[in-house]
């Protein structure tokens, strides 16, 4: 029997109102996240993947707000839960952190008693409190953790911080782990040593994890699945080794090349030419026809819907798959 997904988003919709109207960031967006899945969100920035993140957690900030669709988290319709009940699945059943983790770290604490505050839910002494803390350090590799226990925030480096936030994230063993571009801000060598240590937490606890990124060298080497959104919509979804065998969409294929040349000095991302298109006055069609190197008429006129392109994957492109396949 198949198990229910995880996570299951069907048709969500959120927009922000600004003065001259609204406009829907997430647009129809549907996708499922199994049990021990680790799913990335990729696109460029604007493309609404944080706005979806924080729709999944019921955190959309003013001027925005969820119009339509359906979330499902553990069995349960997210959407039509009481606030209270939503603040208990935030706090136990779904966590996320950010890609700085310092706006989410009190910097007059110590590192030790923030986790403190995280990890004791149930009734335990300050001291078993400290001792659980610092376990906590060692689970996320922290060397040395009863002295960094004792350090603020300010004093451990931006990769130390990332790993306190998973691990106090963890210390409530959430279901699902979302990861809004958690290693953008930290250097090569610690964001791979952030992402082995997601892998082994995953492992070691069975957490699901969505991660959001635009880089797909971060999807090669983490994901089991891979959703592609463009200006709002999921243009491309699928198990991670056939994205990366036969990417069906012309923007998931510009997205790869546009892969950080880390070999490369200079490591300079390559860009696609073009930007993301304001939301408010979207291209007719297919959203992606202005910067698409295969535009036809059709493009312009309809919205491509989403088709299946192999076991589990789908993509919305007007172009025919074997077409596709052979323009590499
Ligand atoms: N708080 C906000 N108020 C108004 N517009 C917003 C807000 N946050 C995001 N947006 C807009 O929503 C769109 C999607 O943004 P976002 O979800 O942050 O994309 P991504 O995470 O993919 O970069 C963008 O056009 C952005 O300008
Ligand atoms: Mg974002």
């Amino acid at each position: 029997m198949m198990k229910t997904p995880l996570l299951s988003v069907k048709n969500l919709t959120i927009a922000y109102q600004s003065p001259s109207g609204s406009f829907a960031a997430v647009d129809h967006l549907s996708f499922s996240i199994k049990e021990g899945e680790i799913f990335a969100l990729v696109g460029e920035s604007g493309c609404g993947k944080s706005t979806a993140a924080l729709g999944f957690m019921r955190l959309v900030p003013e001027p925005g707000s969820i119009c339509s669709g359906e979330i499902e988290f553990e069995g349960r319709d997210l959407l039509s839960l009481p606030e209270k009940e939503m603040e208990k699945v935030r706090g136990r059943r779904m966590g996320m952190i950010f890609q700085n983790p310092l706006d989410s770290l009190n910097p007059v604490y110590t590192v030790g008693n923030q986790i403190q505050e995280a990890v004791v839910l149930d009734k335990i002494t300050k001291k078993e409190g400290m001792k659980k803390a610092i376990e906590l350090l060692r689970d996320v590799r922290i060397s040395d953790p009863s002295h960094r226990a004792s350090n603020f925030p300010h004093e451990l480096s931006g990769g130390m911080r990332q790993r306190v936030m998973i691990g106090m994230m963890l210390s409530r063993n959430p279901k699902l782990l979302i990861a809004d571009e958690p290693t953008t801000a930290l250097d090569v060598t610690i964001q791979a040593q952030i992402l082995d240590l997601c892998k082994d937490l995953k492992e070691k606890y069975g957490t699901s994890i969505l991660i959001i990124t635009h880089d797909f060298g971060i999807v090669a080497e983490i994901a089991d699945k891979v959703g592609v959104m463009y200006a709002g919509k999921l243009v491309e979804v699928g198990e991670v080794f056939k994205i990366f065998d036969q990417p069906l969409h012309p923007y998931t294929r510009l997205l790869m090349k546009a892969l950080p040349q880390t070999s490369k000095k200079e490591g300079r991302l390559k860009t696609i030419p073009g930007t993301v298109p304001n939301l408010m006055n979207p291209p007719t069609g297919c959203r992606f026809h202005p910067r698409c190197p295969f535009t036809e008429q059709i493009c312009r006129e309809k919205a491509p819907p989403m088709e299946s392109g192999g076991e589990d994957h789908y993509f919305a492109c007007h172009r025919k798959e074997a077409e596709n396949g052979s323009h590499t």
